[in-house]
Parts: structure tokens; sequence; C-alpha cells
């Protein structure tokens, strides 16, 4: 080899090197660009559906969830964001020799009741537990994780709620000292164990953690696959619950955000506990919440005022925002701010001062960062209120909310 080609080979490697790195960095940044556009991240916004559970209970059947695909359809609900047909507990039969879960005689065919739901452009959830038994004394999933996490692909799940129930018990058979720490460290292993087996399964299925926020979920609920976790007990269909639940979740909005939210449970309106003031301030809270609405009520027996409830878009809009950000409460009594994208803030004011009065309330727009004019618009009135300047007094109904989208 002559001195001249000695002296060319280094720059002539490092060219190859170059134009193999830069052929790499193709190769790559194609192949990430396939893989992201094929797998959206999974409940990037608050996931939006119905569950079975607040108004079914265990009475539910495989013609109530058919029922139901119909009517989320023809009412609009999945044209407005409401994807999801959860069935909560109660669908579980026995196992066969093989371990493999079956459904009871209310769901004689979940492949193809999953396919039903599918076909109408709608996703298919399901429920379980890490314990042996579900809270209403079903089959859970101890000791089959794998085994049911393969069923619940094969039948084409989408969603998964995973509910603590009788893995209590289990926790003080093997630690009866109650060590809380190993107790937290039994939970947590018992949730990733399930969220192994769905990775496992390779379709995507969005994992609902439910254990009613034990040992501050919202600090771990991520690290084991947690698309989202209750942060509290069942609520029910009255206005002292519902207030209860949601006005407490303040502080808690660090932890939430696309791919992670806290859950207050799910929605009471439209089953009749609530009156329709109340119904709007449980929907105008979990959409400053960014919770997740699935609705709880009989969809195939709705009248206007439910619909007009859980249909009006405004307020999913806030719920739905793509920066994702939980709003928080900036002042008392019950005075929320939600960020949205584009420097737009969302704000509702509850009136829960629970006395017979419908009163008057004043904010200052400065609170909600403000400093000069603001154009307003009222979410449930469906009306633009023009400019806004230093204040809003408004009167707010007894149990019920004036929601507002701000911006300069
Ligand atoms: C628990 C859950 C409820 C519901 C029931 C079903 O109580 O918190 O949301 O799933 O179990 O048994």
């Amino acid at each position: 080899m002559g001195v001249s080609a000695m002296k060319l080979m280094p720059s002539e490697v490092a060219r190859r090197l170059l134009r193999l790195a830069a052929g790499a960095a193709i190769l790559i940044s194609t192949l990430w660009a396939t893989a992201t556009a094929q797998s959206p991240r999974l409940a990037s916004t608050p996931p939006m559906g119905w569950n079975s559970w607040n108004h079914f209970s265990e009475e539910v059947t495989e013609s109530d969830v058919r029922a139901t695909a119909d009517a989320i359809v023809a009412s609009g609900m999945r044209d407005a964001g409401y994807i999801y047909v959860n069935i909560d507990d109660s669908w579980e039969g026995q196992r066969d020799a093989q371990g493999n879960i079956h459904p009871n005689g209310k769901f004689p065919d979940m492949k193809a009741l999953a396919d039903y739901v599918h076909l109408k452009g709608l996703k298919f959830g399901i429920y379980s537990s890490p314990g042996p038994k579900t809270c209403a004394g079903y089959e859970g999933s101890y000791g089959h994780e794998e085994q049911d996490a393969n069923t619940y692909a094969q039948w084409g799940v989408d969603y998964l709620k995973y509910d603590l129930c009788s893995y209590e018990s289990i926790m003080k058979l093997w630690d009866p000292s109650q060590d809380p720490q190993k107790a937290s460290a039994m939970m947590q292993q018992a949730y990733e164990k399930m969220h192994q087996a769905l990775v496992n399964t390779h379709r995507p299925i969005v994992y609902s953690l439910c254990q009613y926020g034990i040992d501050s979920v919202w600090k771990w609920g991520p690290k084991v696959g947690g698309d989202l976790w209750r942060t509290t007990d069942d609520i029910s269909d009255t206005y002292r619950s519902m207030a209860l639940i949601g006005f407490s979740q303040a502080g808690l909005e660090k932890y939430a955000g696309p791919g992670h939210w806290n859950d207050p449970d799910m929605l009471e309106v439209g089953n009749g506990g609530m009156k329709p003031d109340e119904y709007r301030t449980q929907m105008s809270l979990w959409a400053m919440l960014a919770a997740p609405l699935l609705a709880g009520n009989d969809l195939s027996k709705m009248d206007d005022t439910t619909k007009s409830i859980l249909l009006n878009r405004d307020v999913i809009a806030v719920d739905q925002d793509r920066l994702g950000i939980q709003g928080t409460r900036v002042g008392p009594p019950q005075i929320w701010m939600k960020p949205l994208s584009g420097g737009a803030k969302a704000v509702a004011i509850f009136n829960y001062v629970l006395d017979d009065q419908a009163n008057p309330i004043t904010v200052q727009l400065d609170e909600f960062g403000f400093s000069g004019p603001v154009h307003a618009r009222d979410l449930w009135a469906h009306k633009d209120l023009g400019t806004l300047h230093g204040s809003y007094t408004v009167i707010v109904p007894k149990g019920g909310v004036v929601m507002l989208r701000l911006w300069e």
C-alpha cells in the first residue's frame, strides 16, 4: 500500500462511517415514526365511555350492553367522545379444567359481544380483581393473571378495571403483622403482575387501577403501568357523596397528565338521585379535574336533561383539552380553574353552600392570571358574554355551577 493511499484511508473510513450512521439514523427515525403512528399513546386524554356498575350493578346482561352500544351511537355520545363500553363486576363464570375463565350465563359469548361493540366504532372494557374473588364475590384473577390477560386479548378487550377487593385478605394472610410498607409492596406487585401480563398480550389495553386510593396510589400508579387510578371509595348517587369526592381532589393535580389520570369514580348523571343542577356540578367538576368521563346511567332511557348534560361539548372540551392539566381550587369556597391549550382558562364557580339560596358570587379575574380584559363564554348557558373587566358576578343556583371559558 502506497503512502498516499495510507493517508487517504482514515478519511475514507470516516466518510463511510458517516454514511452508515446517517442511514441508520434515517432507518431508526422511520421505524420510530411508523411505530408511534401505529400505536398512539393510550389514554392521552381522560378515557370517556360508559360503565355498567352505577346503574345495573350485578343485574347487567349481554342485552343491556348491546342496548348501551346502540344508544351511545344513536344519542351522539360516541361522536362526542364516549368510546369505551365497559362491563363491571358480575360477568364472571367458572374456570374450566385448564384454568381458563368463562363468562357466566348472562354473557353467553364475550367475543361476539366485543365484536358487536367494535363494529359500532366503540371499544370494549372488562373488569377483574388481583384477588381470588371480586368485590361482588365472582371469580378473580389471582394465580391466573397471564391466562386471563390472554383470554381478554382473544375476546378483543380494550380496557381493564382491576379492583383490589379480596386481594386485601391475601395481603393479610402473607403478612399477618400487617406492616403497611410490606402490604403496599405486595399490592404494587399484584398490579405490576397484571400490567406485565397485559403488555405480553401485545394488545393495547387501557389499565385502570381500582384500590380506592390506598397508600397514595397517585404516587406509584404510573410505575405499575396504570393509565388511571381511583382516588377514593365508591361514589353513590347523592350530592353529598359526589361533592365530597369531587371537591376533595384539590391537591392531586400534579399527579395527572396525558396517559396517567386521577379517577374520582364514575358519573352518576341521569341515575335519578340528584337534581339537574347537581348533575351539572358533577359533569363540570369532573371536567375541571380532567377526570375520566364514564357515564353510569341507563343510556337507552335518557331524558333530554340528561342528554344535555352528558353531551355538553363545551364542557367535554375542557375535560379533553390536549394539555391534560388537572384543574384545582383557586378560591374559597369552591372556585376552580383549569389551564387550557392556547392560553385559555376554564373557570367553574360552584355554589357549595348548602342553604336554600341561589347565591351571587363574585370572582376577580386576576385570580386566574388575567390582568387585562378577557373574553368569556358561559358553557352551560351556551352563550358568549362579551368582554369582562376586573371581576364577574353571577348568581349560582344552590348545588349548581356556572362554568366559563376565559381567554385574552
Ligand atoms: C368496588 C368498586 C366499584 C365496583 C364494585 C363491583 O366496590 O370500587 O366501582 O367495581 O367493586 O363489585
